[in-house]
C-alpha cells in the first residue's frame, strides 16, 4: 500500500517536472523518489527441466503473459540435455543397487544450478529495463533451490507467500524418471517440496502449479487485490447473469440479497456463504 503511494507520487512529480517554476527543485525532488522509491516484489523463475516445451502454453496466455510483460515475473527454462557431456545426450542412468526405472544424473543439474547461481548479477541493461517498466529498482537478487518431489514438504498459500517476500529468485528443479541423483539435493540444498498426496509423472505440472500460486502473490500480478482468492476465503458462492436460469423446466435465480445491492447485507451474506 506504501509503496503503492509512493509510487503514485514518483508518478505525480514526474508530471510536475513538465511545468516550469522552479523546475530544479522539482527535479532534485523527483530524483530522491526515484532512487528511494521501495523495490517492487518480483520474479524470476528458473526451470531445470528436459520437457521446457511442457510449459509453453501456459506461460504465453492470460495472467502470467501480462505479469512478464509488466517486467515481475521472469522465465528462463534450461535442459539437462544441452549441457550433458556425452555423446548421446543421455540425461539418466541406472540406479546404484538395483530396482527399476531409471535415475537423472546429478551432473548436467549441478552445472547448470551453479551457472543461474554464477550469473546472479542483473545486467545494466535488465536493471534500466526494470525500472522502465515497473518503476522501481531492482532488489538484490536471493535464490531459493526448490527440487520437486512427492515426499517432499506439502506446498500451501503460506508457502508462496513467503517465498514472494524473502526470494527474488526460484530455481525449480524438475526429476523425471524414478527420482534424481540425491547428490543434487546435497549440493544444491534444495528444498523438497510436494504439491499434494499424488505421484506425478514429472515435476513440470507441479512446478507450474507452484509458478502459479506464487505469482498471484507478486504486487500488481493480478489487476485487483481484491481478487485473490484467499481475501474473501468466506464466500465461495458466486453468481452472474443471467439472475435466473433455467434448466430443464427448473428456474435456479441468484439470491435476491446479491440482486438487490445492499452492501451490509451483502457482506453479512458473504460471511455465511
Ligand atoms: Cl512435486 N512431483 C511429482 N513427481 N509428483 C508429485 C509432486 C511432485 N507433488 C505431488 N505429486
Amino acid at each position: 500500500m506504501v509503496e503503492q503511494l509512493l509510487f503514485k507520487l514518483c508518478v505525480v512529480n514526474s508530471n510536475l517536472t513538465q511545468c516550469t517554476k522552479p523546475f530544479l527543485i522539482k527535479r532534485r525532488f523527483l530524483f530522491c523518489f526515484f532512487f528511494f522509491a521501495p523495490y517492487n516484489k518480483d520474479m524470476h523463475f528458473h526451470i531445470i527441466t528436459i520437457f521446457p516445451n511442457l510449459f509453453d502454453s501456459y506461460i504465453s496466455d492470460s495472467i502470467i503473459k501480462r505479469a512478464q510483460d509488466s517486467g515481475v515475473i521472469q522465465f528462463s527454462f534450461y535442459n539437462p540435455r544441452d549441457v550433458t557431456k556425452n555423446k548421446h545426450k543421455k540425461v539418466d542412468d541406472i540406479p546404484y543397487g538395483g530396482g527399476p526405472g531409471m535415475v537423472m544424473m546429478a551432473e548436467p543439474i549441478i552445472d547448470i544450478w551453479e551457472k543461474i547461481i554464477k550469473d546472479r548479477n542483473d545486467s545494466v541493461l535488465d536493471k534500466i529495463s526494470f525500472v522502465l517498466k515497473t518503476g522501481h529498482l531492482k532488489k538484490k537478487r536471493k535464490f531459493k533451490t526448490i527440487l520437486l518431489s512427492p515426499g517432499g514438504e506439502k506446498f500451501t498459500t503460506e508457502y508462496a507467500k513467503t517465498t514472494v517476500t524473502e526470494y527474488t529468485d526460484t530455481i525449480f528443479i524438475c526429476g523425471r524418471y524414478e527420482g534424481i541423483d540425491s547428490r543434487v539435493q546435497q549440493i544444491t540444498n534444495a528444498e523438497l517440496v510436494s504439491i499434494g498426496d499424488y505421484v506425478l509423472t514429472g515435476g513440470e505440472l507441479a512446478a507450474m502449479v507452484m509458478v502459479d500460486s506464487i505469482s498471484r502473490q507478486i504486487d500488481g500480478v493480478l489487476g485487483n487485490k481484491g481478487s485473490l482468492e484467499e481475501e474473501r476465503v468466506s464466500s465461495h458462492e458466486m453468481y452472474t447473469r443471467p439472475a435466473e436460469l433455467k434448466y430443464r423446466g427448473k428456474t435456479y435465480s441468484v439470491p435476491e440479497v446479491l440482486v438487490n445491492g445492499n452492501h451490509a447485507k451483502i457482506d453479512e451474506w458473504r460471511k455465511n456463504h
